[in-house]
């Protein structure tokens, strides 16, 4: 797949077919993306890849967050084990959950620059996984935030940032495009001949 046609094709899917990536698939998308550039070569991505009997705990901890933060607040018992089981079976229902997250640097600038390469990587994954038929949704939800989520998958937020939780799978519905934005709307052109 060209590069151009792989970026404008690429669209975040948000419906998956229950058929598993290979390991193989997945461990080279993966292992390329980490030609993205990165300052220092410090290669800051971490991946943790759940999927299997490895997504319950994973659903589990997601939904203690949803509950922290007072999402089923209001509802009868019912209608909160109702809420919750559709989001267990959400999330279990996703083949592959790829968290990435990386370790965060004191010095301000350097984990920016840690942060901006991760995101790089991040798209490499979108794009790798697209040109072979695997479709990606990247995820910022706010339990990412979440100091108690942290410890409850064992990552310790101190020394951990959670970027994003990549869902992944063989897109069973592949949603239409967004258009952008015409470029003349975004770059400025200064050539010294601009008007003052
Ligand atoms: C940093 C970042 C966080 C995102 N978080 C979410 C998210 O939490 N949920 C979601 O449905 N999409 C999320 N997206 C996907 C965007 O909504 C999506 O890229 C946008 O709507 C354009 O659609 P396209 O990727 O199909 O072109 C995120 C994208 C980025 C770059």
């Amino acid at each position: 797949m060209e590069l151009l046609e792989a970026m404008r094709s690429r669209r975040s899917v948000h419906e998956y077919k229950e058929e598993k990536v290979d390991k193989g698939v997945l461990e080279r998308i993966f292992a390329e993306s980490a030609w993205a550039p990165n300052h220092r070569m410090k290669e800051p991505w971490q991946i943790r890849l759940y999927q299997d009997n490895g997504k319950i705990g994973y659903a589990q901890a997601v939904m203690e967050s949803y509950q922290r933060q007072g999402f089923f607040d209001g509802y009868e018992e019912d209608k909160t084990n109702r809420l919750q089981e559709g989001i267990r079976d959400f999330l279990m229902n996703i083949p592959h959950h790829a968290l990435i997250y990386m370790e965060k640097d004191e010095d301000v600038r350097k984990y920016e620059e840690d942060y901006a390469a991760v995101c790089a990587y991040i798209q490499n994954v979108q794009l790798l996984a697209w040109e072979a038929g695997v479709g990606v949704l990247w995820t910022t939800s706010p339990y990412l935030h979440d100091v108690q989520f942290s410890e409850a998958i064992g990552l310790d937020n101190q020394h951990f940032k959670l970027v994003s939780v990549l869902q992944m799978g063989y897109p069973k519905r592949i949603p239409k495009p967004k258009m952008r934005t015409p470029i003349h709307h975004k770059l400025d052109l200064y050539d010294g001949n601009e008007k003052s």
